[in-house]
């Protein structure tokens, strides 16, 4: 397929937009200082912290799964079943378990992942969300494939 052009510019801090990228969604989400903060927090809770088996090309830093670290890219589909999670952000999270800072909840079986789509330990998904290969072509332009 054809690498996807998308207009990450009216992303507001906090929220997600989904584009589509070889028929599959691909989640894009400006996080905040606080969500980064947090993903610093979370290494002995997450399955895969430094997506070692996971999927992410060699040019993302690491530690935020990111080019810059305020923008996620990741595929959006769960690594156990394919199931698309829903976004749920701090806030929304609340219900689901005291000790999930929020990110990806999927419907299917439950598997919880932070904002860095890094899948939390003891859940049925063994891996992270897929980080793309994508690029900066301008500051608000991103390049997907
Ligand atoms: Fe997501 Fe099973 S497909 S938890």
């Amino acid at each position: 397929g054809a690498p996807v052009k998308v207009n990450i510019g009216k992303i507001e801090p906090g929220q997600q937009m989904v584009a589509e990228w070889r028929g599959q969604p691909v989640f894009i989400v400006r996080r905040t200082e606080e969500t980064l903060a947090n993903l610093g927090k979370l290494a002995d809770t997450v399955a895969d912290p430094e997506s070692k088996e996971s999927v992410q090309p060699t040019y993302v830093d690491p530690n935020v799964r990111s080019i810059k670290p305020e923008v996620l890219v990741v595929v959006g589909l769960c690594t156990h079943l394919g199931c698309s999670p829903s976004f749920r952000p701090e806030v929304a999270a609340a219900d689901l378990g005291a000790d999930w800072l929020g990110g990806y909840f999927c419907p299917c079986h439950g598997s919880k992942y932070d904002m860095a789509g890094r899948v939390y330990k003891g859940q049925p998904a063994p891996l992270n969300l897929p980080v793309p290969p994508h690029s900066y072509e301008t500051d608000t332009t991103i390049v997907i494939g």
